[in-house]
């Protein structure tokens, strides 16, 4: 996050109180309910998640103890021998209590005309019909089905099929290359792949079953590709792999009626991979019971979803928010939730307004870089559309700087909505700090109060809680349901990733500090993942992308303020001997990196350097390098361990030129 940000975020003072009007019969309704719901859950953490659990899920079978933790050990498992079904709880159980009729799904898609309501009947048979496909496709419980798609309802179907089966999905983000495609195949070992021809974009046509092709090449796990027809275009099918959606689901030959498999609690729902500060991407894995248990819960109390809200979420479903909740969290509770295909700004810098309008959506969730960029074409966008549908707002991703949470309050809010600023991570599977949206008073860039149940807290180095207004290290200390219970094949790294540094405790890998009223302010990641516009990128997953390419030796990367997306990307490339710097190059980087990774990974900036600093034994000093992408010229502290302090002024001459 810049440096204005974090200053405007210290001399924050404004406090809005929740609106009133409307709390009567909000699932929190006031500070008073939201204390004396934590203290329940701190007196008696079990009983408070046996309870919601058991609220709000059915179970096929009670299950015997509610936690059994070692955190230490990095063991945790929650409502053992318990047994259930998410698609029947996020389905089946809905059509016999009044909701059969009900819209599940409203998919928007790019093309204003394109519009699908799929309600709950209808959600049911397609789930099921896909679901039969898998089974006939030899998908069994406990294989690994990856899905490369669009945001297109199928996608939500074979999520759901794959949940029905007890198979567990791994979604793979569109945007990312064919190269993270494979290694994540790879990685869980996937039987079978989901994708579709294309994908839209504003107004082009994106292909994408072409990276599969190429990604597919050295993936021997997957047995079959089964295809969306999406955008109707031309593409290669490989004989006795791949195999097209629809023809699969209408064949008359299929057995659609799909019973749900019973699922243990803690068997694996989903992997989802996440960037980390070292290595390739981990593969989070979810559990059924304590994953959906905790994605209904806080979708029903902090977005205060209500039986005829239309709830949308904008995230894509290729990210963990798309999975709690435009999917798993409000179709547990019955709710309807939007989808939508396209982007924010095509074909015009209004068409979320006119969603909300069109839709009367009730609830709307999105990121801050979405936020500032729509600020950015100015209010008149918002002002040609009906918000008055809106109740609830909500952030998530980075820390929302106030001048844009003021902006999101007043132009979508009309000055008086709350929104619940929600801090979580793909690892902690839903919302751990957020406001309550009729409960809370609200600081314009903080996340407020850990959810009751929650045991958020701000330490130093040892472990201790730090005072109020001091930096420190955000960690929890008491297991929730929806933590992650694993990095698919690998417990050692789990374990060491973040449970190692403070005995007893999550490490979420984020700074943050907490004020004279206990509210919570994220500050950002402390270690080397950077966040561009909410997306997290690792710096070591783009340095071993560039020092792939010939002509480069060596690469550092950090993140840099960006206005709009938070953070982007700043390489500094040391060339091979026979190299020469060029504009050329530099592009050529940049394309080498977006085939690589993905477009999200591309370097905003690439600056040649001879040298990088270094400590005497070698390690690359990337507080220097990170202040240097910044913008500054002085105070690079400690550079005494420096072994060359020359390369500090060739760093930052190089710096001035390319601006
Ligand atoms: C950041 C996305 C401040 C944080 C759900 C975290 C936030 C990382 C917020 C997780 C917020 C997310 N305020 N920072 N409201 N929400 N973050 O895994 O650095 O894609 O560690 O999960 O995003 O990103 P992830």
């Amino acid at each position: 996050m810049s440096q204005t940000n974090i200053e405007s975020m210290l001399d924050e003072k404004r406090v809005f109180e929740p609106p009133f009007a409307r709390r009567d019969n909000a699932h929190v309704r006031s500070m008073e309910q939201y204390r004396e719901l934590c203290s329940r859950a701190d007196e008696d953490p079990e009983g408070f998640w046996a309870e919601r659990a058991v609220k709000l899920l059915d179970w096929f079978r009670p299950f015997d103890s509610v936690l059994d933790a070692d955190m230490q050990q990095a063991d945790i498992r929650w409502f053992s021998g318990g047994r259930l079904n998410v698609a029947y709880n996020c389905i089946d159980r809905h059509l016999t209590r009044g909701r059969r009729n009900k819209a599940a799904i409203i998919w928007q898609g790019e093309p204003e005309e394109d519009v699908r309501v799929y309600t709950y009947q209808m959600l049911h048979d397609e789930v099921c019909r896909f679901a039969a496909v898998l089974r006939s496709l030899g998908v069994k419980k406990g294989d690994r089905v990856s899905l490369y798609m669009p945001m297109i309802p199928e996608l939500a179907f074979a999520m759901l099929a794959c949940t029905r089966i007890g198979a567990v999905h791994s979604v793979v983000f569109a945007g990312f290359s064919a190269v993270s495609l494979q290694n994540r195949i790879q990685d869980c070992e996937a039987k079978v792949l989901v994708t579709a021809d294309a994908v839209l974009r504003a107004g082009r046509r994106i292909p994408l079953k072409n990276n599969v092709d190429e990604a597919l090449r050295q993936c021997p796990s997957v047995e079959k590709c089964i295809v969306v027809r999406r955008a109707g275009v031309d593409i290669p099918m490989e004989a006795g792999r791949d195999l097209w959606w629809d023809e699969l689901a209408a064949d008359p030959e299929l057995d659609a009626v799909c019973p749900c498999e019973e699922m243990e609690s803690e068997d694996p729902l989903f992997i989802l991979y996440t960037s980390g500060s070292t290595g390739r991407p981990k593969g989070v894995v979810h559990t059924t019971g304590g994953y959906l248990t905790y994605a209904a819960h806080t979708t029903q109390w902090v977005f205060d979803l209500q039986d005829d809200d239309v709830y949308w979420c904008t995230a894509d479903a290729g990210w963990i928010t798309g999975h709690s909740y435009i999917v798993y969290g409000p179709l547990a509770l019955g709710g309807t939730s939007l989808m939508f295909e396209g982007v924010p700004t095509w074909p015009s810098p209004d068409r979320f307004w006119h969603i909300v309008q069109k839709f009367r959506v009730n609830i709307f969730y999105t990121a801050p870089t979405v936020v500032r960029s729509l600020m950015r074409e100015g209010v008149e966008w918002t002002q040609k559309h009906d918000l008055s549908s809106l109740r609830v707002l909500g952030s998530v991703g980075e820390p929302i700087n106030p001048e844009a949470w003021m902006w999101y309050h007043n132009y979508i809010g009309g000055g008086k909505l709350p929104i619940v600023d929600t801090w979580w991570q793909t690892e902690t599977g839903g919302i751990m700090i957020s406001a309550l949206p009729y409960a809370t008073p609200l600081k314009p860039g903080s996340a407020t109060f850990p959810l009751p149940g929650i045991d958020a807290a701000v330490v130093d180095a040892e472990g201790n809680a730090v005072e109020a207004n001091q930096g420190g290290y955000l960690v929890v200390r008491r297991p929730w349901p929806g933590m992650l219970r694993g990095v698919y094949g690998d417990p050692e790294r789990f374990r060491q990733t973040y449970f190692e540094r403070f005995a007893g405790m999550y490490e979420s890998g984020d700074g943050a500090r907490v004020d004279e009223d206990g509210y919570i302010w994220v500050m950002g990641r402390l270690d080397d993942v950077i966040n561009v516009s909410g997306h997290r990128m690792g710096t070591a997953e783009v340095e071993s992308a560039l020092v792939a390419h010939p002509a480069v030796a060596e690469a550092a990367v950090v993140g840099m303020p960006h206005a709009v997306k938070g953070e982007s990307i700043y390489a500094y490339v040391t060339l091979a001997a026979d190299e020469d710097e060029s504009e050329e190059l530099r592009a050529e980087l940049r394309t080498w990196v977006r085939k690589e990774i993905g477009p999200i990974a591309t370097p905003e900036v690439i600056q040649f350097a001879d040298g990088l600093p270094k400590t005497r034994s070698g390690k690359i000093m990337r507080r220097i390098l990170r202040k240097i992408a910044s913008g500054e010229t002085s105070e690079f502290g400690d550079t005494s361990t420096l072994s060359d302090p020359g390369v500090i002024t060739d760093l930052i001459d190089g710096r001035l030129e390319l601006t």
